[in-house]
């Protein structure tokens, strides 16, 4: 698998101040995030934190109300999520994994043409990476035939197919037995290793988000409340509260 050509400039996915607010909800409300090139950074928080809204800012598919959103040290705020993908930023997202009326070939072939090779490149890229993520035995199967955990596999495939410098994936074990997402976490592992990509894992599976994450951020509110190494985060005050609750966090250290 080629990796896509290192500039010092490429290194870094920014967000500064970002806000994302609807009609009477700051869904994101003044959020920084750096993710370097070659780190799989965690985004974590209870469900209406506002992380898919985040994400969706990062990638262009919201309006930012505030705040900027830099690649490579280049201004992309308020850019189309196509022009996101030209620059190398590609994202999954939470329900839709695959085409479920094409085969897990044709699906990966698909993002290789996103990425604006030739038909004949874009196959030689899905074969290759099928075999790389460990799926090419599924290669001629329809994606709707699928158990739910190569499904979801064969959606990260096809993103990564398109080269990204940045990998945003939203909940992608989401559904999944612990097996196959123990699958999935090695899955990432490799993507990481093999593209050198850096990768946002927004996660409600610990398991996952634990496994494969050097760095954790934590949204509750659409704030960033905590950021820190794995044990950092775990144990954070202000992390468990966002869980529990005040209460379930006097609980807990009670219970110490
Ligand atoms: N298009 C929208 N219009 C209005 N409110 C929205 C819209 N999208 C999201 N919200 C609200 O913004 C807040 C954040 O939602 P978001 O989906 O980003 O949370 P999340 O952290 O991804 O949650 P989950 O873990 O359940 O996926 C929620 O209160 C949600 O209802
Ligand atoms: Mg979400």
């Amino acid at each position: 698998m080629s990796a896509v050509a290192d500039t010092p400039e490429a290194e870094r996915l920014e967000a500064r101040g970002v806000q994302v607010h609807f009609a009477g909800v700051r869904a994101v409300d003044g959020v920084d995030l750096t993710l370097e090139k070659g780190h799989i950074l965690g985004v974590i928080g209870p469900n209406g934190a506002g992380k898919s809204t985040f994400m969706n800012a990062l990638s262009g598919f919201v309006r930012l109300t505030a705040g900027t959103v830099s690649l490579g040290g280049e201004d992309v705020s308020g850019h189309s999520p196509q022009r996101m993908v030209k620059h190398g930023l590609v994202r999954t997202f939470q329900e839709v994994a695959t085409f479920p009326d094409l085969t897990v070939l044709e699906n990966v072939e698909l993002g290789a043409l996103g990425a604006g090779l030739s038909r004949r490149k874009a196959r030689a890229r899905a074969l290759e990476l099928l075999g790389d993520m460990r799926l090419d035995h599924l290669s001629r199967l329809y994606a709707s035939s699928l158990p739910h955990g190569e499904e979801r596999r064969v959606g990260i495939a096809r993103a990564v197919a398109v080269a990204p410098r940045f990998l945003l994936l939203d909940e992608p074990a989401a559904g999944l037995n612990d097996a196959e997402s123990d699958e999935l976490a090695q899955t990432i592992i490799r993507v990481r290793e093999d593209m050198g990509c850096g990768v946002l894992l927004v996660e409600h599976d610990m398991r996952v988000i634990f496994g494969v994450c050097e760095r954790i951020q934590v949204l509750d509110y659409g704030k960033s409340v905590a950021y820190g190494l794995p044990e950092e985060v775990r144990t954070d005050r202000k992390v468990i509260e966002a869980y529990l609750g005040k209460h379930g966090a006097d609980e807990l250290v009670d219970a110490d």
